[in-house]
């Protein structure tokens, strides 16, 4: 597929749900009682490997035009599916529902893709453990395909060794079921939509963040996330904000081709989502945030980006979880800065969909970038021109997307083998592409 244009990117963009806080919305809504009304649901693939999942354990869930009704069963209304689950391709679906069934009064195997039986599954599987739950690697692997048999479970103080959203929602959403309180400390705090949004279904949950208790405006201390058992959680009415992971792409887009300005719309702008905003500016990035609301339990707003020379930074520490999937866009669009760029603390991005260390190195070596693999990250040295190239995309959808937007600005063709994975969270992304470069 060549991608290759030059055009500067002009109008406006409205980015589809954001993938973490769509599956979420499935999940609680079925296991809320009640109808729960979602609006702005990402239909991509890893979303509706969630609805399979539910469907199969006798979840109603119907698509009304551009809206989702779940109609939940309530927290102990789950049935033993007929068949293993399939969670497909998804990390967030195999992690979380794993917290689910833990407790539920029946056994269950789940498994997905070729990628999510060698993603790590220990992480989740031995604070579950502590909690009582019996939950197996069949392979013995410490990868899907797992073995869960539903147990009574008990409430821990858990401090996990990653920051990660996944296990700890994972183990909050066991916490629903536990007898006693369950707290996840974790040393900087990953995005938080679980929290907010268990919360708006009527669940007893808190956040105890930095010294004080208060939520900061950024991220950048130890939080623990508290919960304890529920009677029942409440079908509500959720909306889903425009996903700041899939509008960092055409932020990148807009930033790096001469002469865009675009205006991003409905993007979710959550503090633990939103460190690529803080990053691009520290790299001379012009993004204004305008329409700013809070309206939906999760702050939003309208992106206006505009070309511009950007300078190397350092990206590294606390921030990280709060722009994890954003790391291969920024990568790529270092390229294009001035001077040197360093990426560390990262080492997570080697348990993603592809190892998005060495996929990103050897991607963007082969378009002549100059660019070197660390431990924990790499260091890019921008400056230098891109040529096209065939980039293997390894089925990662993020992998898919960065290079599209990268090949915009290189002399050349570029093809992309396996391009069709966007549809895991973004169907439409080659479409909106050539729409905003005319
Ligand atoms: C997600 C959390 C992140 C992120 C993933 C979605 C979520 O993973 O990379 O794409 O929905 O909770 P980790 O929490 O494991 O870092």
């Amino acid at each position: 597929m060549d991608h290759c244009k030059r055009a500067p990117l002009r109008g406006e963009i409205v980015i589809p749900g954001d993938k973490s806080i769509s599956h979420r919305s499935i999940m609680f809504g079925s296991i809320a009682k009640g109808t729960t009304e979602i609006t702005g649901f990402l239909k991509g693939a890893d979303c509706l490997s969630t609805i399979g999942c539910f469907r199969s354990m006798g979840v109603r869930i119907e698509e009304a035009g551009d809206r989702i009704l779940v109609h939940g069963n309530g927290l102990h209304g789950l049935q033993a599916p007929k068949e293993t689950l399939d969670c497909g391709n998804s990390g967030t679906t195999t992690r979380l529902i794993s917290g689910i069934l833990a407790a539920q009064d029946f056994s269950v195997t789940l498994t997905g893709d070729a990628s999510i039986q060698k993603r790590p599954m220990g992480r989740i599987m031995e604070p579950l453990a502590q909690m009582g739950a019996d939950i197996q690697s069949v392979q013995g692997n410490g990868c899907a395909p797992l073995r869960i048999c539903g147990r009574p479970l008990h409430g821990i103080d858990y401090h996990s060794p990653v920051p990660s959203a996944q296990v700890k929602s994972a183990i909050l959403l066991a916490g629903l079921y536990a007898n006693g309180e369950t707290r996840v400390t974790e040393d900087s705090l990953s995005r938080d939509h679980t929290e907010r949004m268990l919360a708006h279904f009527g669940a007893d949950v808190r956040s105890e963040i930095g010294p004080s208790g208060c939520r900061p405006a950024v991220s950048n201390t130890a939080a623990t996330a508290v919960i304890r058992p529920a009677r029942e959680l409440y079908g509500c009415p959720v909306h889903v904000p425009g996903d700041i992971s899939s509008a960092a792409f055409f932020i990148a887009a807009g930033l790096i081709v001469p002469g865009s300005e675009i205006l991003i719309k409905n993007v979710g702008i959550n503090p633990t989502r939103a460190g690529i905003l803080t990053v691009c500016r520290a790299m001379g990035g012009h993004i204004t945030l305008l329409n700013e609301s809070g309206a939906s339990g999760e702050p939003t707003a309208d992106l206006l980006v505009r070309h511009s020379s950007l300078h190397g930074t350092q990206i590294g520490g606390s921030i990280i979880p709060t722009l994890i999937d954003e790391l291969p866009m920024l990568a790529a669009m270092a390229c294009f800065a001035e001077g040197e760029t360093i990426i560390r603390d990262a080492a997570e991005l080697k348990v993603k969909e592809s190892d998005r260390i060495g996929v990103m190195v050897q991607n963007l070596k082969a378009m002549g970038a100059d660019v070197t693999e660390t431990e924990d990250g790499m260091i890019i040295r921008g400056g230098k021109p891109l040529h096209g190239a065939v980039i293997d995309s390894k089925l990662d959808h993020r992998i898919a997307m960065t290079f599209a937007v990268a090949s915009l600005c290189a002399e050349g063709g570029t093809t992309i083998l396996g391009s069709q994975c966007v549809d895991i969270s973004y169907p439409d992304f080659y479409k909106d592409l050539a729409r905003l470069t005319g």
